[in-house]
Order: structure tokens, then sequence, then C-alpha cells
């Protein structure tokens, strides 16, 4: 049977080794790795190039009204746009419930845009920020057997965030269902009293949004979040972690053997907060939360990912406009307290990372930048929340595939960037690695500097909670019924 098309010549990369080989794909499925293939009705050069997975982006804000209660500036067909330029395939983002909407509602609206926009495949994080009966004993279990096998949850935001025994009822369900619980997890407290205390004082420039938020605040919640899922032993990821505190508790929870997961995001690893510091409100443009940290917590955390701490690297994009749409929707003059977080960065992640484990190659990675590149950008992503056919170049996978020149060098700027948020943080750094043709399902997605494929033609991917979901099934004392006088409450 002949291939649909043969990719020839290049350097396969995946998590376990890099190789000279020809890819051959059918029906959307990569069908053989090998060399000398027959002839494919199409076919790739791909001499001198890398021909890697393409990336998945597991945590985006899209076309989603923000914490603070503003619509982003993306929609589902410009970050899907954009993320494929950045030579990514699939996209996680999320359905966001705000105080008394219904969640079901919410899902299928989410699911309605998605549908109509995207032109990668995608799925969603659910979004609970309205734990009521309702929401926890009957929306979330039929979501969750439908394939929206995860939810977010934050412990900030005055708007959206979920105190501690709500969390324990969300953590509860999601065990019994089977769904990872992902969490924004800092000291909602210390980041409020800090921000009122600053603004009271005149301090009220975006550089005191990285002060506002302590580095203790991420270490605390944290750990108090760790705390509440061993009680009842959920598996948990954690988002966005930025300290070198933050990890450290982290590695001390695995150590113990908890199913305790994490992610980081290029602003952690390439920023700091000396970027904050511009005169006057320019700064907004690389204010996130939490915030780029210093030096040598971008150290801790490429320590981290070598070690396995940190499993994974996502973007965050949150894309919101450097004007009265956006960042200054409150006035010309904002306080940092009124101006919206999230940098944009589903185009920007991959190159980053190319650059920095596969051009400079990260000393943490010793040599195993390529493997460690699309570990923590494709096959990490794909296992944590159950993409079966996603995340590598396999036989039997859907043929999702970036091709990679390993020698282009590339200034981003913000004409570069195909989302709408209108600029980047990282627009002045040159990056040596660029994708130059992303493949979905055997579909030229972008080639030659252009977009090929039309909104829609993404798929949703529905899932279980795989692996990453399951309980330990090691109960603590507090819930074992032979040390609780025969107590069972999980
Ligand atoms: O600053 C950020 N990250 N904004 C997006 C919402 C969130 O906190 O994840
Ligand atoms: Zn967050
Ligand atoms: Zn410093
Ligand atoms: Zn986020």
């Amino acid at each position: 049977q002949p291939y649909d098309l043969v990719i020839r010549g290049g350097t396969v990369g995946t998590a376990s080794g890099a190789f000279e080989a020809d890819v051959a794909v059918r029906d959307g499925t990569i069908a053989a790795i090998g060399s000398g293939l027959a002839q494919g009705a199409r076919e790739i050069d791909a001499r001198g190039k890398l021909v890697l997975p393409g990336g998945i982006d597991t945590h985006a804000h899209v076309e989603q009204v923000s914490a603070g209660g503003l619509l982003n500036a993306d929609t589902f067909e410009s970050a899907t746009t954009s993320a494929a330029f950045g030579g990514n395939t699939t996209l996680i983002s999320f359905a966001a419930q705000h105080r008394g909407n219904d969640l079901r509602k919410v899902v299928d609206d989410y699911s309605v845009l998605a549908k109509r926009g995207a032109l990668i495949d995608y799925a969603f994080h659910m979004i609970v920020a309205n734990p009521d009966r309702k929401t926890i004993e009957t929306d979330l279990p039929a979501l969750i057997k439908e394939g929206h096998a995860s939810i977010k949850v934050f412990m900030t935001y005055d708007l959206i965030k979920v105190d501690d025994e709500p969390l324990l009822d969300l953590l509860l369900t999601a065990r019994e269902n089977r769904a990872l619980v992902c969490v924004h997890a800092e000291n909602h407290g210390m980041i409020s009293w800090m921000g009122r205390k600053l603004v009271e004082r005149g301090y009220t420039a975006p550089k005191y949004h990285s002060i506002s938020h302590p580095r203790g605040s991420e270490a605390e919640a944290f750990t108090r979040l760790i705390t509440q899922a061993a009680l009842i032993d959920q598996p948990i990821m954690i988002f966005h972690v930025s300290t070198a505190e933050g990890a450290a508790v982290i590695r001390q929870a695995r150590g113990q053997g908890l199913k305790v997961f994490a992610e980081t995001c290029p602003q952690y690893l390439f920023l700091t907060k000396h970027d904050l510091d511009k005169p006057g409100v320019e700064g907004a443009k690389w204010m996130c939360s939490p915030p780029p940290r210093e030096v040598a917590d971008q150290d801790a955390l490429w320590q981290a990912l070598a070690l396995g701490d940190i499993q994974t690297i996502s973007s965050d994009h949150a894309p919101y406009r450097f004007d009265e749409t956006g960042k200054l929707s409150a006035g010309p003059n904002p306080n940092f307290k009124q101006i919206a977080n999230g940098l944009p960065g589903l185009e920007t992640r991959l190159p980053l990372l190319f650059d920095a484990l596969v051009s400079k190659g990260r000393p943490e990675f010793a040599g195993r930048g390529i493997e460690a590149f699309v570990e923590l950008t494709a096959t990490a992503p794909a296992a944590l929340y159950n993409l079966p056919r996603k995340g590598a170049i396999q036989p039997g996978f859907d043929a999702d595939i970036a091709i990679w020149d390993p020698q282009r060098e590339v200034t981003i700027s913000d004409e570069l960037m195909h989302d709408l948020a209108g600029f980047t943080p990282f627009a002045g750094r040159t990056v040596k690695g660029w994708p130059e043709r992303v493949i979905l399902r055997g579909q030229d997605v972008v080639a030659a500097g252009a977009l090929k494929a039309a909104p829609g033609s993404g798929r949703w991917l529905g899932r279980t909670g795989g692996r990453a979901a399951e309980p330990t099934g090691r109960l603590t004392l507090d819930m074992d019924p032979a040390t609780n006088f025969g107590a069972n409450i999980l």
C-alpha cells in the first residue's frame, strides 16, 4: 500500500534518542519509520532538518474571560494559528467557569468557539470557580466521563479563588471520577495584603507587581495544596512554578511518593523581575502571575526539569493588548493591581526552548538537548494529560510533525507574531532553530511561512484521566479505616 507522505532524510527526534530516518504517513497516521521507504504520493526532503513531534501546549488561555472579568485578545483561530507558526499541533485551553455560571453551559460554549475556530487539535481543562453542589456532584462527574478529564482551580484572584474546604470537595470528586486537578497555587492573603500596602504607599508601577507576589506565597500554597491532596490521595498538577523554594517543595513531596506533577513556563526560565522595571506602564508587558523572579530561580527551575521534579513546560499564553482593550483597560495610568495579568507565548515557547536546549545545550541536560526538548514539550504533556496518539513520532501515532531548521536564526519581534496581543515580551531576542513546516495528522498547517489549514480543521480530543490521574492507593492515617475506628469517608 503506498504512503500518502514520506518525510525523507531528516533527523528524527524522540524523548529517548535522535537518528536519521524517513517517516511515512498514511491516513493521517505514522505508518513507518526507517530508511529507503517506498515512494509517497507526496515527498518532503528533510535532509539537514530535525523531524520532531508537533508541540503540545497544555496551558493557554484562549477567548477566555480573565480572573478580572476581561475578555482576552485571541480567538481560537488566532491562538491556534499562532501556536502552529510556533511548531505546535495540540493545545489545551480552558473552559472557564465564573461564580454563578453553570459548568455544563460553560463547556458547551467554549466547545462551540473552538470547533469553529481551531486549526490544530485541542482539549479543555475545566476551570471551576463555582464549586456548588450541582457542579461538584452532577456536572463534573458527567463532563469528566464525556472526555474532559482535567480540572483547574485557582487558590488566588478575588473573583474565582476556591478556598480550602471546597478545594477538598473538588479533589474528592476528581478522585472518584479520575480527573487530574491542575492548580494555580499562590497564597491569596499575602498577595492581596502586599498589593494593598504597596498601592497605599504610592508604589504603583508595574514592577511592584513582582514585589506583591512574595516568593514564599508560592511555596506556602504548594505545601497547603499538597497536604490537602495527600489527605485524600488525589494526584495534582502544579501550574507555572516560578521559584526555587516552590521547586524544592515539589521535590520533597515527590520524594515522599506523592503524586505531584508540575509545569513551568518560558517566562520563568528566560525573564526576571527586572524585566518589569521599565519607564511608565511599559512594564505591564512583562506582568504575569506568578511574576518572573531571579536568575537563581531560572537555574533552579532548569535543575528541577533535569531531575524530573518538573515534567513539562507550557506557555500559559494569556494575551492582553497593550491598549484600552487590555492591559490599559483601567485607563492610561493604572496601578499594577488594575492591570490584567498574563503574557502571550504560544508562538515563542518552542523556539526559545529549542534555542536553549538544542542549539545552546543547557548543561543540565548533558548533550541530550533534543531528547529533553521533545520530552518536555510533547511526550510528557501527552502522557500527563492522556493523549495516547500524540506526543511522539512512532508508528500508530497521529502524524503531528514539526520540521525544524536547526540553523535558521530569527530575531523575535512583535511583527513576527500571529496572535492578537500585539506584542511579545521576548522581542529582540535572537534564537537559533525555527519550525519551518508544521503538519497535523498528515496535512500541512504551516509551510513556507504560510498558513495552509482552515479554521475548524482542528479536532477536539476527548480523553480519560489516564495514569497520571490514578490515585496511588495508599491512604493516609487520617483516612485509613484501620486506624480510624473503622470510619471510611472516601
Ligand atoms: O498571569 C497569568 N498567568 N494570567 C493567566 C491566568 C493565570 O493565572 O493562569
Ligand atoms: Zn495560573
Ligand atoms: Zn534581581
Ligand atoms: Zn494560566
